[in-house]
């Protein structure tokens, strides 16, 4: 559900294995990984180094959800590998981080419904979901795009209001 991009961010890399894919596939030019526990976070650090070496073009930033990340920094914000309520916690705390085009990818492990309806209640616009088996486990993969920020939704209904005058 990743699409072609310049720069996504890996929200809880730990292992560090889905920044490496997505640059070694070219599916990202560029990938910001975030980890908040130092051991993951020296994980994801290694694994780049020992498969991408030195100049890979991946951030490693050691930090909680989205604040390690400037506001609109990047296209697509991939959460995977943990509770629905942890990744709606990460979202909530971070909305100033998401621009208004980012593409939010999340695999929930479990409360992935409680995901689901908070994300229809408040108006997120969901693009994509599915289901991928790995090893006979189904996994949920669900991509979405948050709700206009208020003021761009009042100027689109006042320019429709006034292109039909
Ligand atoms: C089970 S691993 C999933 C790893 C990988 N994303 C995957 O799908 O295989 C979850 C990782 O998210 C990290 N994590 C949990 N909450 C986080 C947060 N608020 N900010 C950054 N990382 C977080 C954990 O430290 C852990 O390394």
């Amino acid at each position: 559900m990743v699409p072609r991009c310049r720069i996504v961010a890996d929200i809880g890399s730990d292992h560090g294995m889905l920044a490496c894919r997505l640059i070694e596939t070219g599916r990202a030019q560029q990938v910001i990984a975030v980890e908040k526990r130092p051991g993951p976070y020296a994980r994801t650090r290694a694994c780049v180094r020992a498969r991408l070496g030195g100049e890979a073009p991946v951030s490693v930033r050691l930090g909680d959800g989205l604040d390690p990340l400037e506001p609109g920094e990047v296209e697509v914000v991939v959460l995977a590998g943990m509770g629905g309520l942890t990744i709606m916690d990460i979202l909530r705390r971070g909305m100033d981080k998401l621009g208004p085009n980012t593409l939010v990818v999340a695999q929930p492990m479990k409360h992935a419904d409680a995901l689901r309806r908070w994300w229809q209640e408040s108006g997120w616009r969901v693009t994509e979901e599915g289901q991928v088996e790995d090893r006979g486990r189904r996994y949920e993969v669900m991509a979405a795009m948050k709700p206009d920020a208020p003021g761009e939704s009042f100027f689109r209904s006042f320019r429709c209001r006034a292109e039909s005058r």
